[in-house]
């Protein structure tokens, strides 16, 4: 017992729980997933899994991203990354609805499947289903191995090392980080993505990790704002264009592991149901970086402001407006606003951490949840 005890408190390395120790690896988890694949500087990239079915994906019409919970947010990352950079029309589908809804694949359709633990039942019915109707099948996996990664044609791993914590935390931004790879090859290989872009985008990539360690620096005021936040009922999120998913990642994060009950929203979407709920009680995270809708959320912001609900908002560093306006700000370093979500989800991951640990919530492990849902 104080054998295993003691063991358990190594591999933590020194952090309370694992989760948090998972959320501080990610500069290097999300280095480790571009080791040996990209080389900003020689503008190298190399997806070893995805060489024989290259050409296939070259003239791919559609792709269909199958994945469940957090995977599932990647997803939604993706598609928008993959019809923005290389000109596919993809749709994201829930591994359960998709393998129940006769759905429509046509051969050398691409299906990408999305899993950390690579045994979801779900997922693995939904890769079953549409690899008997002649799609072809790429595994986005952290576990080596594992069922799904192994009945893929091709795939690439995350390489994010163990993910022990219930709540997926650094697979989620490796996730991003692989189906950000492979959409910046597809891009380039369809002339889809100018070189020049193609060659930014790299430079980009490669800074993430640190981009991601000055994130991180956020933790002790994050620990003051979950102080002030941890009584809550209820909680919005709200972001838009390529932080839209990031805010139903944050919404879900905090669920899982400190069960308050919370909601992530495109930001646009409130004035359609969840601006009814705000009132001085109702905490509203706002995702809102510098990028293409900035404007908008501004307004969405003092929306909620007008409405005298409590604003907790993620800005890029330097921003002047949003601070005047929110009633708590975290800063995060700029980047493209493609590659945001991998910067902007590491501070909604603290908050749900620390308001997790301050209610005694068993973080690592939440009550009725599995870490790989083997069963329907
Ligand atoms: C469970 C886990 C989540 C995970 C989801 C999908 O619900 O608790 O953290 O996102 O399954 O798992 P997968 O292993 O397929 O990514």
């Amino acid at each position: 017992q104080t054998l295993d005890m003691e063991l358990e408190a190594i591999e933590k390395g020194g952090f309370e729980h694992f989760m948090l120790k998972e959320i501080f690896e990610q500069p290097k988890s999300i280095a480790d997933c571009m080791r040996g694949r990209l080389k900003a500087d020689s503008g190298h990239l190399v997806l070893g899994g995805i060489r024989e079915y290259a050409h296939k994906l070259d003239k791919a019409e559609r792709i269909i991203i199958v994945a469940c919970g957090t995977s599932w947010h990647a997803g939604l990352v993706a598609e928008y990354i993959f019809e923005d950079w290389c000109r596919i029309p993809v749709e994201v589908e829930y591994a359960s609805e998709f393998r129940y809804r006769n759905p429509i694949i046509n051969e050398g359709d691409i299906v990408i499947a999305i899993s950390q633990s690579g045994e979801t039942a779900d997922t693995l019915a939904a890769i079953e289903l549409a690899k008997s109707k002649g799609a072809i099948i790429f595994g986005v996996c952290n576990v080596v191995g594992s069922s799904i990664a192994r009945l893929t044609h091709e795939g690439a791993y995350t390489h994010a090392g163990p993910e022990i914590g219930v709540a997926s935390t650094k697979a989620f931004t490796a996730q991003l980080t692989v189906l950000g790879m492979m959409a910046l090859k597809l891009g380039l290989r369809r002339g889809t993505l100018k070189e020049s872009r193609f060659h930014e985008l790299l430079v980009e990539l490669e800074s993430i990790p640190t981009k991601v360690e000055k994130a991180l620096k956020t933790d002790s005021l994050i620990k003051k704002i979950s102080e002030k936040f941890k009584d809550s009922k209820n909680f919005l999120y709200l972001g838009r264009g390529y932080n839209f998913p990031v805010a139903l990642e944050g919404a879900l994060k905090l669920k899982e592991i400190s069960y308050i009950h919370a909601e992530g929203y495109p930001a646009a979407e409130m004035k359609h149901g969840p601006i009814a709920l705000i009132d001085e009680e109702m905490p509203v995270v706002f995702i809102a970086t510098q990028d293409s809708s900035y404007e908008k959320i501004v307004s969405n912001i003092q929306e909620v402001k007008a409405r005298k609900g409590k604003v907790i908002a993620i800005v890029t560093e330097g921003d002047e407006i949003i601070p005047q306006m929110a009633d708590y700000t975290i800063e995060v370093p700029a980047t493209t606003e493609e590659l945001m979500p991998l910067v902007s989800v590491i501070p909604l991951q603290l908050l749900s951490y620390h308001i997790a640990v301050m209610r005694d919530c068993n973080v690592d492990q939440p009550r009725n949840l599995a870490k790989s849902v083997t069963v329907e």
